[in-house]
């Protein structure tokens, strides 16, 4: 079965849900067309599913975690399976980089780089599953304590389209380690790198039913499964008001959920930074994946005396950027679908409309085809901090620049919005390094640097509307379990 369902992706066929081990259709047998960003032309199908398929797969996963040799599978012993999965990705890494690649528009290369961080969740939590544990506490006499960390149960994942095998990864690697069973519904515009993933999970040992794929639209498989009260957990990646629906969804049931909702991340550039260190960066930030990026460097605060310096540098490198197809692997991509490059385009000209100052505007390729979603980068500044490309999520190649006159108005400045996700910050004063660092209201901050790597080891999560709860690293294995406390008396 291992390379069944990539040759179907491939043949451009009907790919089907995974629920207990088994590819299994839709119950109504209605489909959803998966479209290729870089010239909109559909190459393969995927079951739009409804709360139907959603029980059938919630209630497969439960019989796992319930009875199935899951429950009994030792730490070391997940920890192995997810070893053994990352090795799988890599040794189809090329076919993995190529359909994700043609799935989201991305260019082939930030495939390649989402392969080689999936292969590294799923080592690191391979590595880690058996490596977490409780505690002794010190209590009365004739007591003793203990605690021990256990899994929730039935994890839902909901997952975006925007690097849709990363996120997929870091919750599938930090739930099974942890050795929860898992339903994941990934986005309707970007289902099949998830569908191949637990085929793989399936050639790697893991038992039928640990870890099930329906796929559909948010609003019928995604709120069906926020809402199941098979499901003790839910975990999203997404938009501010997707994650408030899916919050009160799973509030009926009363269950815990990490929510993690994008953000207007700043970078702070001092007038003593290394600008010419940095100038890279702080393109690279807004570009990647077209600035589809949660994390996304959208806005950068540039101290007075050189503001004028960074600005021309950056719109000297902006009117360089060229989007084009996947394949061409150029600075960006297209955007995922229609909707999202009409929302990029409209902030763009609403700004313009409003005399927001234009600095640079980069191109498309001539050759790109006419059917794709392109949208060219575009280079603002200065930017009123109240003006709507300050405060919201563009989720495009849309960068902001705003001067400032020192730290407090810095500091000011990058707390400024309702999100607090990442921030940058480029100074070679240490103390400044520091104080900043601490006062910027944000889930990660990076001192000269930014993003670095994708960091599968860094903790990783929101202040703010950007969410809660922690993803990557070690500590989401404490959100992705729950701590049991234990008390014997003995005299
Ligand atoms: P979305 O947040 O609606 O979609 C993300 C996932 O949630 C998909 O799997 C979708 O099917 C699911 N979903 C949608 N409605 C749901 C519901 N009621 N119940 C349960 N699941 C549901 O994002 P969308 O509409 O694709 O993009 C709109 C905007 O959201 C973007 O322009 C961007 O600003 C933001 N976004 C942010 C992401 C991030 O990484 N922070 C990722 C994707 C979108
Ligand atoms: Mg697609």
């Amino acid at each position: 079965m291992g390379s069944h369902l990539s040759t179907t992706v491939a043949q451009g066929r009907a790919l089907m849900n995974l629920i207990d081990g088994k590819p299994v259709d839709a119950l109504s047998g209605q489909r959803i067309d998966v479209a290729c960003p870089s010239d909109g032309n559909v190459f393969a199908s995927v079951p739009a599913s409804g709360a139907a398929d959603v029980d059938r797969a919630v209630k497969a996963a439960r019989r796992a975690f319930d009875a199935g040799p899951w429950s009994r599978t030792p730490a070391f012993e997940r920890g192995r399976l997810l070893t053994k999965l990352g090795l799988l990705v890599e040794k189809h890494g090329d076919e993995l980089a190529a359909l994700e690649s043609r799935d989201t528009g991305k260019p082939l290369r930030q495939g390649r780089a989402d392969v080689a961080a999936t292969m590294r969740y799923y080592e690191f939590y391979g590595g880690a599953a058996d490596k977490i544990h409780g505690d002794t506490i010190p209590f009365l006499d004739g007591y003793t304590a203990l605690t021990l960390r256990e899994p929730h149960g039935v994890v839902a994942g909901i997952i975006p389209w925007n690097y849709p095998m990363q996120i997929l990864a870091r919750v599938a690697g930090a739930a099974l380690a942890m050795g929860n069973t898992l339903v994941v519904k990934p986005a309707e515009d970007a289902s099949l790198s998830t569908i191949r993933i637990a085929e793989l999970a399936l050639e790697a040992g893991f038992p039928e039913g640990v870890f099930n794929v329906i796929t559909g639209y948010g609003r019928d498989a995604g709120a069906a499964l926020s809402a199941h009260p098979g499901v003790d957990y839910v975990t999203f990646t997404g938009s501010t008001l997707t994650g408030t629906a899916i919050q009160q969804a799973a509030a009926v049931n009363n269950r815990g959920v990490t929510m993690e909702l994008g953000g207007k991340s700043p970078q702070i550039v001092f007038a003593d930074a290394d600008i010419e260190a940095a100038l890279p960066y702080l393109v690279n930030a807004i570009i990647q994946n077209g600035g589809q990026t949660c994390s996304a460097g959208s806005r950068i605060l540039i101290e007075k005396p050189v503001y004028g310096q960074v600005a021309s540098a950056l719109a000297d490198r902006f009117s360089k950027l060229t989007a084009g197809p996947h394949e061409a692997d150029l600075d960006l991509g297209p955007m995922i679908n229609a909707k999202q490059r009409d929302r990029v385009a409209g902030f763009i000209a609403a700004a313009e409309e409003a005399g927001v100052p234009l600095l640079a505007r980069g191109s498309v390729a001539h050759d790109a085809p006419s059917g794709g979603f392109y949208v060219s980068p575009a280079l603002f500044g200065a930017v009123d901090p109240a003006a709507a490309i300050a405060q919201e999520e563009v989720f495009g190649p849309v960068l902001s620049l705003f001067p400032f006159e020192g730290e407090e108005q810095a500091i000011a400045l990058a707390n400024g919005t309702e999100f607090g996700l990442v921030a940058g910050v480029w100074t070679n004063d240490g103390g400044r390094q520091h104080r900043v660092a601490k006062r910027v209201r944000a889930g990660q901050v990076f001192v000269n640097a930014y993003g670095a790597g994708g960091g599968v080891e860094l903790p990783f999560g929101g202040f703010k509307k950007s969410g809660h709860g922690r993803e990557k690293g070690f500590e989401a294995l404490f959100d992705m379990s729950a701590t049991k406390t234990v008390v014997f008396r003995h005299g």
